[in-house]
């Protein structure tokens, strides 16, 4: 597809997408009350600097990017294109693992031939991103303990909360197996007290997260306040609104979906969630995950019984 001079590696879709979304600026859905959001959104030829293997299918990706890295929130995520696929293919989200000056890392697991395409990226390549891209994580409330739940590729997504938090917390992490428990000493090597479950027992407690995270919230929470923070497959996010929902705690949540735009234009990644009226009637509504998310209270989710997803990464457990 003919791309844009003023605009360089827009591609003419995305060129009116872009102008549609200025246009539809004005949020319906706003999940952040104690947050800075960040609305802009900047396309960026980046270089790859590295990429290797972490675990199993689990790749890190380190892309040279003086950009769109300055500018990101935690929570928040780019949208890549996949230079070996042609120009009309969508272009795949991915959470910002690390960023800082002059860098930003994505962690990312094979799962289709977007990402297997992905695999072939070598250093010097160049890949086209939009960024930084969605509401992110709100700031760790004050006298809050953060606690964080992940499974998988969710662990990249919280990265940045426990890099940026004024305080330590505690991180969950699960997963089916060993291969599956991502980047864990990168959070002990920030300070935080790491737990991990695997369903096999090949690393940490054998069982679902949600019990290792249960038996500490009986025992050890000790009169303190716990703040969410969470990603990973729906069954999981699920479980952490039941629970904080329930007990009247705090708790972010950060939804993946199919994305089509990711730039809030084309309606394929709707969340059900309740909002007020201007009278302050509660109602229900459609949020746009890519453009009002991908970070939501779990106070805001309508949870709908879709039964289970089942493709590699995102698990068919029930939590
Ligand atoms: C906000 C956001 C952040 C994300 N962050 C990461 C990340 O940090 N690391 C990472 O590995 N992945 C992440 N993902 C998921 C990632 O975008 C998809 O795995 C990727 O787009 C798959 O592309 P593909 O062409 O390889 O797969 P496809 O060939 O398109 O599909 C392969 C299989 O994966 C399923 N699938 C594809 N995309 C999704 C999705 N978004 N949700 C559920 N199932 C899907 C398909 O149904 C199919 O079964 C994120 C998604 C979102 C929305
Ligand atoms: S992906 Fe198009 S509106 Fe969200």
């Amino acid at each position: 597809m003919k791309k844009l001079d003023f605009f360089p590696g827009l591609s003419h879709f995305e060129y009116v997408l872009r102008l549609f979304v200025a246009g539809t600026r004005e949020r319906s859905y706003t999940s952040h009350d104690n947050n800075v959001q960040t609305l802009a959104m900047l396309i960026e030829n980046t270089t790859v600097l590295h990429h290797k293997v972490v675990n199993g299918g689990y790749r890190l990706l380190t892309l040279k990017s003086k950009l769109i890295a300055p500018a990101v929130q935690p929570g928040q995520f780019v949208h890549l294109r996949v230079p070996s696929l042609a120009d009309a293919v969508l272009r795949r989200p991915f959470s910002v693992f690390r960023a800082q000056a002059g860098r930003l890392a994505i962690l990312y697991k094979t799962v289709g031939k977007g990402t297997q395409a992905m695999e072939s990226l070598r250093t010097g390549d160049e890949v086209n991103l939009i960024g930084p891209l969605g509401i992110g994580y709100p700031n760790v409330r004050r006298n809050s303990l953060p606690v964080l739940v992940a499974g998988g590729y969710g662990m990249a997504a919280l990265y940045l909360v426990a890099q940026r938090a004024r305080g330590k917390g505690i991180v969950f992490v699960g997963g089916k197996c060993a291969d599956d428990i991502l980047c864990a000493d990168d959070f002990r090597r920030l300070g935080w007290n790491v737990r991990v479950a695997t369903e096999d027992g090949s690393a940490g407690q054998k069982g679902l997260v949600t019990r290792i995270l249960d038996a500490w919230l009986n025992k050890d929470l000790r009169g303190r306040t716990p703040e969410f923070f969470a990603c990973g497959p729906n069954g999981l996010l699920k479980a952490v609104c039941k629970r904080t929902v329930r007990c009247g705690w705090s708790g972010w949540i950060s939804m993946d979906r199919h994305m089509g735009c990711g730039l809030g234009a084309c309606l394929a990644c709707v969340q059900k969630v309740r909002m007020r009226d201007a009278a302050g009637r509660e109602k229900w509504a459609w949020a746009r995950v890519c453009t009002e998310g991908p970070v939501f209270a779990c106070r805001d989710i309508v949870w709908e019984d879709r039964g289970r997803t089942t493709d590699a990464g995102r698990q068919t457990s029930d939590f």
